[in-house]
């Protein structure tokens, strides 16, 4: 076959439509750039098989995937209206085909998990390091959800619940005297406090106000761009993003290292989660390594704060516009003690926090790279390609919701929704490890901040969407007053 190739891309001559087509699929922006790429122009799999029966997409790479990574909910329902239901984006980190359609997603998430690879693991890989779950593929990836799975779930999860409605009373009380507070910080602070309360709550007073700046450091050097391509993780006289990740990690993990060895060796021992992980063995009885450890422990760190934070400033930014919602929420919160127990099981509280992480999902989409091939309707996706169930089209589907695009917990009550109709922590065996525990947490907290104190929102511009990391985040810190009820 004829052949053809540059330094970004390859191209050979279709058998079928006797014209070049683009062989390379892992090349990147200067090489889309330079590309001409021409409609007529069809891409190859890994493997040199011709898969001419792709999806339809927008052209090109490097614009499609800026509009997308700006406007996710925007550019991910204009394509669909454009090319239909799957379609195929030619994103910088490989090409991905999209769909919001139940069916489909059904097939993904049900498909054998040994299907595939993790996406874009080049990028994740430097980051979150070769011990985090994110990293993980395969048998390993299973063996190490069965080991965290128990961390966050059932009487250890719940175990947690007076500590957190206590930190969440504390930290709103000294908002008092303002009269005035800033949501998203005041619910960050919170989500920091519950998490590393709980993973490593149990160091030594002297070092745990260490361990809580650096982690916080860590978070805060977490820059979206490392986390959307491998090319900015360059080094340069210790100015860059990267520079300024590494030395926070190093820093974290260097406090954690003395905790780890003490706790290893059985002295020491806390109720939290780094002491679980010290004394975790699996089934073939082999303990985590220290490297192993602090690559998960930062893991839980970045995933279990940031994102449950962003959710419950939703939710107390819809339920301040929502005054029927609220009023129908407070009743039902006036008549539960404080039992946390009676908070995990009040039925409103629990649909509101439903419509909120479907009204607006953290993750607009999830991504898995295919191993092998995957009929997805009438196209065959070929491996190196991946498939993206997308979150954010999935719920606002109006032969699912009615009115979609409206705050209305009570749907919650009158149906129950298909997990490949919704779907805000993910689905299949990659489903979030913390989704149980994220929703506990948004029950305690909520339901202890509105039980106790009385709030107004301070500005009526409409609050939106806004890229914060991989996550997307509301474009204000939504101020409220604030006062005891
Ligand atoms: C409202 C809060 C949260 C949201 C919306 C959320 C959402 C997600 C989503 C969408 C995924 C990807 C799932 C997939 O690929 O199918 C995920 C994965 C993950 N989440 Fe969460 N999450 C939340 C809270 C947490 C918490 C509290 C923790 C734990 C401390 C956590 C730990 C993880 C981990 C470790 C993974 C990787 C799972 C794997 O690859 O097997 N998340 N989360």
């Amino acid at each position: 076959m004829p052949q053809w190739s540059c330094r970004h891309a390859e191209y050979r001559l279709c058998p079928n439509y006797l014209a070049w087509v683009q062989c390379s699929v892992s090349i990147g922006a200067a090489g889309i750039l330079r590309n001409p790429l021409p409609q007529l122009l069809r891409p190859f799999s890994d493997n040199g098989e011709n898969h001419t029966m792709l999806p339809p997409g927008p052209k090109g790479s490097l614009f499609p995937t800026l509009k997308f990574i700006r406007s996710p909910r925007k550019m991910l329902e204009q394509w669909r209206a454009d090319f239909g239901d799957p379609f195929l984006l030619h994103a910088l980190n490989g090409p991905i085909v999209l769909t919001g359609r139940e069916d489909l997603i059904r097939e993904i998430f049900g498909s054998d998990p040994d299907l595939f690879d993790q996406f874009a693991i080049q990028t994740i890989l430097p980051v979150m390091g070769s011990g985090s779950l994110f990293a993980m593929v395969g048998g390993q990836h299973r063996r190490e959800r069965k080991l965290l799975m128990p961390m966050f779930h059932g009487d250890r999860m719940r175990s947690y619940g007076k500590n957190m409605c206590e930190l969440a009373v504390q930290l709103a009380e000294a908002k008092l005297s303002a009269g005035r507070v800033e949501t998203l910080p005041l619910m960050t602070d919170i989500s920091f406090g519950v998490i590393v309360q709980n993973i490593i709550g149990g160091a030594e007073p002297r070092e745990l106000d260490g361990l809580v700046q650096a982690s916080r450091k860590v978070i805060e050097a977490i820059r979206p761009i490392l986390l959307f391509t491998r090319r900015s993780h360059i080094s340069f006289l210790g100015l860059t993003p990267w520079d300024r990740f590494v030395r926070a990690k190093e820093e974290l993990f260097q406090k954690i290292d003395n905790i780890i060895d003490r706790r290893q060796a059985g002295t020491g021992i806390h109720d939290d989660i780094l002491s679980l992980l010290c004394q975790a063995t699996y089934e073939d009885g082999q303990p985590m390594t220290r490297e192993h450890i602090r690559d998960e422990l930062l893991t839980f760190l970045f995933a279990g704060h940031e994102t449950t934070a962003l959710s419950m400033t939703w939710a107390m930014y819809h339920l301040h516009r929502h005054p029927v919602a609220l009023s129908r929420l407070l009743m039902e919160l006036d008549q539960c003690g404080d039992d946390p127990a009676q908070l995990a099981s009040a039925e409103y509280l629990k649909a509101c926090v439903q419509e909120t992480l479907r009204i607006h999902p953290i993750v607009t989409e999830v991504v898995r790279k295919l191993k092998q091939p995957l009929q997805l309707d009438k196209f065959t996706i070929p491996a190196g390609y991946a498939v993206s169930p997308v979150t954010v089209l999935a719920h606002y589907n109006s032969e699912v919701y009615v009115e979609p695009e409206a705050f209305k917990p009570e749907r919650f009550l009158e149906k129950s929704y298909s997990p490949f109709c919704y779907m805000p922590f993910g689905g299949g065996h990659r489903r979030c490890v913390g989704a149980a525990f994220a929703t506990y947490e948004m029950a305690m907290i909520l339901g202890t901040l509105l039980k106790r104190f009385s709030f107004q929102l301070l500005e009526t511009t409409e609050v939106v969407p806004v890229r914060k990391n991989v996550t997307m985040a509301p474009s204000s810190s939504v101020p409220l007053t604030i006062k005891r009820r």
